[in-house]
C-alpha cells in the first residue's frame, strides 16, 4: 500500500469506529502530519482518497467534515471499543500494518523492532548444520518429513523439555514454520468463528491479527507490569463469557517484559482445568532468562492435554529459518491434520539443519552468550533511559527476553511520538498496536535485542527531545495506562 492509502485506511478506521465522530471536522493538516509522520501531499492524497469513499467531504475555506452516513459501512460491534468486561469483535491489523511498515526501512534504529540482531547468532556455525543436514536427507524425506515433522528435530525438541523437568510425548511435537504458524493452528483447531478468545492486554498484536482473521471475539484480560496476568479478571471473564480458548504469554510477555510467578502458572492451568478451555502458550522467550533458571511454562502443570506449548527458534538462533513447534497435548492430531491441510510443511533442509545444530552445534553455549548479551544491552538501555528521559517515565526491569514497556506521562500520544520518530529514522512500537481497543495511548515497547552501540543513545536523546514537542502532548487522557 501506498503510503497516503495506508494514512486513509487509518483515519478511514478512526472515523467508522466513532474516534471521529460523524459531522466533526478532520483534525487539522500540522495535527495530522505531525502523528502520523508524513507530507502534505500523503495528506492531501488520503483525503480525496477519503472523499472518494464518501467518508468525507470539503466545506469551502472551513475544512473537511465526516459524512453523515460515514459510520454506517462496518459492523458496528467490529470497531467498537470494547470494555474490559465485554467480548469484540478485532479490528487491529491496519494499524498494525502501518506501524510495521514504516518501520522496515533499512537504517533505522529498530528500537520497535521484534526481532534481536541477527548479529547475536551463530550464523556460520548454523550453515554448517545446514549442509550436514541436508546432505544426511534421504531421497524419500520430502514424504518421511511431512507433518508431524522431521524425526531427528523433533527428539531434539523433546530433550529441551527434560531440560526444565517436562515430559512431553515425541508424538505431540508438531514442527511448523514459525511459533506464529503454531500459534494459528492451534487457535483454528479449537475454536469457530464467532466464538470467543481471550487474550492479554496489552498483548502481542498477532493474536489480535489471528483472531481478526478467523472472525472471532476477543475478550481482553488485563496484564500488569509487574505481576502479569489479572487472574481475577479472567476468572470473571470465564464466568462472563463462553470463552473457548486462551491465548497467552506466561515467559517474558510481549510487551511488557513480565513472568508469571509459578504459583500464578499453576493456578492459571488449574482454571482452565477445571473448565476444559485449551491454553495457547506463546513461549517463545523461555530461552531468554537472565537468571540461572530457565523459567517453567504453563505446560509443565498441564495433567489434561489442554496446554498447547507453542515456540520456535526465531528468536535465539535463526529467525530466517522459519522452524517452530508447538507441543500440542490432546490437540496435536489436529494440529497436524491442519498443517497439512495449510503449508503441507516446514521447510525439510531447515528442520534437519537445526536437527544437527541442536545435537553438534553447541545451542547451549550460544545461549549462554546471548543471555550475557541481552543483559548488558539492557543496562546500556536503562542507563540511556535514566540519562535523557524524564523522571516521570516508568518502567519495569524484566528478567529475561529483550523487551521494555515504558508508560510515559498521560499526556504523550505514542502515535504521535512514533510519526515523528520515524521522520528521525528511529522506530518504536506504539502502545495502541498491543490492543484491540487501541488503548496504552502513552505506552511505548523499546527492544534492547542489538548490542550496544552510540546511534542507540542518540536516538534515546533524539526521542526524550521529541517527547517535548507540543504535538506529541495531544493525547485526552482516555485508553492510557497508569
Ligand atoms: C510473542 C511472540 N510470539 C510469536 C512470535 C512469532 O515467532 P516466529 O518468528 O517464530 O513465528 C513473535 C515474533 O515477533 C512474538 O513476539
Amino acid at each position: 500500500m501506498k503510503r497516503y492509502e495506508v494514512l486513509a485506511t487509518q483515519l478511514a478506521n478512526d472515523v467508522r469506529s466513532g474516534r471521529i465522530p460523524i459531522g466533526s471536522k478532520l483534525p487539522s493538516l500540522r495535527q495530522i502530519i505531525a502523528q502520523h509522520g508524513v507530507s502534505q501531499s500523503t495528506v492531501f492524497r488520503a483525503y480525496y482518497l477519503l472523499e472518494e469513499w464518501g467518508l468525507i467531504r470539503a466545506e469551502e475555506r472551513s475544512g473537511y467534515f465526516v459524512t453523515p452516513g460515514a459510520g454506517v459501512k462496518e459492523t458496528p460491534s467490529s470497531t467498537r471499543p470494547a470494555s474490559l468486561a465485554e467480548s469484540a469483535k478485532v479490528d487491529i491489523s491496519d494499524l498494525v500494518f502501518s506501524v510495521l511498515e514504516a518501520a522496515k526501512h533499512p537504517g533505522i534504529v529498530p528500537l520497535g523492532s521484534a526481532f534481536p540482531s541477527p548479529l547475536l547468532f551463530p550464523s556460520a556455525r548454523l550453515l554448517k548444520s545446514l549442509a550436514q543436514g541436508a546432505r544426511s536427507l534421504s531421497p524419500w524425506s520430502t514424504v518421511s518429513d511431512l507433518p508431524p515433522g522431521n524425526d531427528h528435530l523433533r527428539s531434539q525438541i523433546v530433550l529441551r523439555y527434560v531440560g526444565t523437568g517436562v515430559s512431553v510425548p515425541p508424538d505431540e511435537i508438531v514442527v511448523t514454520s514459525g511459533a506464529l504458524e503454531a500459534l494459528n493452528l492451534c487457535l483454528m483447531a479449537v475454536t469457530r468463528p464467532g466464538d470467543v478468545v481471550a487474550v492479554e492486554s496489552p498483548g502481542f498484536y498477532a493474536a489480535l491479527q489471528a483472531i481478526e482473521r478467523l472472525d472471532l471475539r476477543a475478550v481482553e484480560i488485563p496484564v500488569d507490569p509487574t505481576t502479569g496476568l489479572d487472574l481475577d479478571a479472567l476468572a470473571a471473564a470465564l464466568e462472563k463469557h463462553p470463552v473457548r480458548a486462551c491465548w497467552f504469554m506466561t515467559n517474558y510477555q510481549n510487551p511488557t517484559g513480565v513472568t508469571l510467578s509459578v504459583e500464578k502458572k499453576k493456578a492459571l492451568v488449574d482454571m482452565l482445568a477445571e473448565r476444559e478451555i485449551p491454553l495457547i502458550e506463546d513461549d517463545v522467550y523461555q530461552e531468554l532468562h537472565f537468571g540461572r533458571e530457565r523459567p517453567l511454562s504453563a505446560k509443565a502443570f498441564d495433567t489434561k492435554g489442554l496446554v498447547m506449548h507453542c515456540s520456535s527458534f526465531s528468536k535465539t538462533l535463526a529467525p530466517g529459518y522459519r522452524i517452530g513447534w508447538v507441543s500440542a497435548g490432546r490437540f496435536a492430531d489436529k494440529v497436524q491434520r491442519l498443517k497439512l491441510m495449510t503449508t503441507l510443511s516446514a521447510s525439510i533442509p531447515a528442520q534437519a539443519g537445526i536437527a544437527d545444530y541442536l545435537q553438534h552445534g553447541g545451542y547451549d553455549k550460544h545461549l549462554r552468550k546471548l543471555r550475557t548479551a541481552m543483559r548488558a544491552q539492557l543496562a546500556s538501555m536503562e542507563g540511556a533511559l535514566a540519562r535523557w528521559l524524564p523522571p516521570e517515565v516508568r518502567w519495569v526491569t524484566p528478567s529475561g527476553g529483550y523487551f521494555l514497556w515504558l508508560q510515559l506521562p498521560d499526556a504523550v500520544d505514542a502515535m504521535a511520538l512514533h510519526g515523528l520518530a520515524i521522520q528521525h529514522g528511529i522506530s518504536i512500537a506504539p502502545g495502541p498496536i498491543f490492543s484491540a481497543t487501541h488503548s496504552f495511548k502513552n505506552c511505548v515497547r523499546l527492544n534492547f535485542g542489538h548490542p550496544w552501540e552510540a546511534k542507540i543513545e542518540e536516538a534515546i536523546r533524539v526521542l526524550a527531545e521529541i517527547l517535548k514537542d507540543p504535538a506529541v502532548r495531544a493525547n485526552s487522557g482516555a485508553g492510557t495506562a497508569a
